[in-house]
């Protein structure tokens, strides 16, 4: 199994580019699910998630073909609507075709995804939403099982906004009869990318961005041509890296606007941020000041970026209070930061991270996507090597990201 080396004490500087956004992506080439013909998408990034969904969305019919960062997809021969396990366990996104094999095949047979490292992530909104459109559903032998002549729309209302369960929702209420109301959905940038994805398609979505989104059904959708936005976690990643190594790097291909919160905060740390255009230059702080950060669904601080800003907050000065409410076991990266020399505590849904640790590299063990870019920034500062091990996580989310960091300096290496 591979693993990454890091040597740190090494300060970043110069460029890094910014790929296209996994969780844009995602729904996005599910979304081809909907219309005959071919689709094509450029700017998609070269992940394992992306080979997941490309080898879940060929099981179901759908021809595939990847050149670089194009993706083509025909949905033509769609024709089978069971999402085995053995393809769901890999990727919990899978979850996504659910809504749209509903509306084109009246039916859909998928695994239920079950827990992951980072919570319980309960899927009961996504079916709760599809059975107010009329779905009949069972759960049976692991499977979520679902079918409707024709979905009808319906006023829908989320407990608390879900990214993908607002994906799945907006998925199957373009092609329902009549209008569906989805109230307190996710604003991210990623559901606001889908719903302007099916709109090029055909689709009559309004409010997208907003905590409302109006769907007014249609009989079919067409193909499209799209690009993937660009990564707001990647590029968060690489912000807080030049932070945290007194850097200087400017990341490019990106889009500021969606990064609000963590710019924000990355300016109270004391690091120089300058935005220009699709760039980003940001110069870290002699000395890094302690900032208390709370994870809220966008635009407040994103949950995807509270593991990188923990290690930058175990160098900082004083004591930061880091609150995780998107998630109930987002802390497992504590254990790993601890064994760096990091002075982490947690108590409920609340980590106090007092600062000024001096870290030094050991072996660790990443346990999920974020928490292990986590594992590779903090290697960035801490003194000695660091080994990442179980990079598969790293690998689903973060293309080339060894290759990156190297290109600004650091001593980072992947051992096969
Ligand atoms: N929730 C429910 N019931 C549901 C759905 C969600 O209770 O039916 C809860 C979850 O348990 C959680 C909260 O609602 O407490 C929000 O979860 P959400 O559904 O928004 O998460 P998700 O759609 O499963 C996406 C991203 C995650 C990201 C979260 C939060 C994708 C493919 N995944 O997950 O990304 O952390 O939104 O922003 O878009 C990652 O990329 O590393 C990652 C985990």
């Amino acid at each position: 199994m591979d693993k990454i080396l890091v040597e740190g004490k090494r300060r970043l500087s110069g460029e890094a580019r910014i790929g296209g956004a996994k969780n844009a992506a995602l729904p996005i080439l599910v979304s081809a699910l909907l219309a005959d013909g071919q689709s094509t998408y450029d700017n998609v990034p070269d992940l394992q998630d992306i080979n997941s969904v490309a080898d879940l969305l060929t099981h179901l019919g759908v021809t595939v073909r990847r050149e670089g960062r194009r993706a083509t997809l025909d949905a033509g021969g769609l024709s089978n609507h069971e999402a085995p396990y053995d393809l769901v366990r890999k990727m919990r996104a899978s979850i996504l075709v659910l809504g749209p094999l509903v509306a084109r095949l009246k039916k859909a047979r998928v695994s239920l995804p079950g827990g992951c490292a980072i919570g319980a992530r309960p899927i009961n909104l996504h079916l709760k939403g599809l059975a107010q459109m009329g779905a009949e559903i069972d759960i049976r032998h692991g499977y979520v099982e679902a079918s409707a002549d024709r979905l009808r729309g319906a006023e829908i209302y989320f407990d608390m906004p879900t990214v993908t369960g607002t994906e799945n929702l907006m998925m199957a209420a373009v092609l329902a009869d009549g209008v569906t109301v989805l109230r307190n959905v996710a604003r991210e940038p990623e559901v606001v990318a889908l719903a302007d994805t099916l709109n090029r398609m055909g689709a009559q979505i309004a409010g997208a961005g907003t905590s409302v989104l109006t769907i007014t059904g249609v009989e079919a959708l067409h193909p499209t041509q799209v690009a993937i936005i660009p990564d707001r976690i990647e590029t968060g990643t690489f912000m807080v890296a030049a932070a945290l190594t007194r850097g200087d790097v400017t990341v490019r291909d990106c889009d500021p606007a969606h990064l609000v919160a963590v710019i924000d905060k990355l300016r109270l740390v004391g690091a120089d941020v300058q935005v220009n255009g699709d760039r980003v230059r940001v110069q870290g702080p002699d000395k890094i000041c302690s900032v208390d950060i709370k994870t809220q669904p966008y635009p407040g601080f994103p949950t995807d970026m509270q593991a990188q800003f923990m290690v930058l907050m175990s160098v900082a000065r004083g004591l930061s209070i880091i609150s995780e409410t998107i998630f109930e076991n987002r802390f497992i990266h504590v254990s790993e930061l601890r064994r760096l020399g990091a002075d982490v505590r947690v108590s409920g849904n609340a980590a106090v991270v007092c600062g000024c640790a001096k870290l030094s590299g050991a072996p660790v063990m990443a346990t999920d996507l974020r928490a292990s870019a986590s594992l590779i920034l903090a290697g960035l500062v801490a003194e000695g090597t660091t080994e990442v091990n179980r990079v598969y996580h790293l690998d689903r989310g973060y293309e080339a990201i060894e290759e990156k960091f190297s290109a600004l300096g650091a001593a980072i290496r992947r051992v096969k």
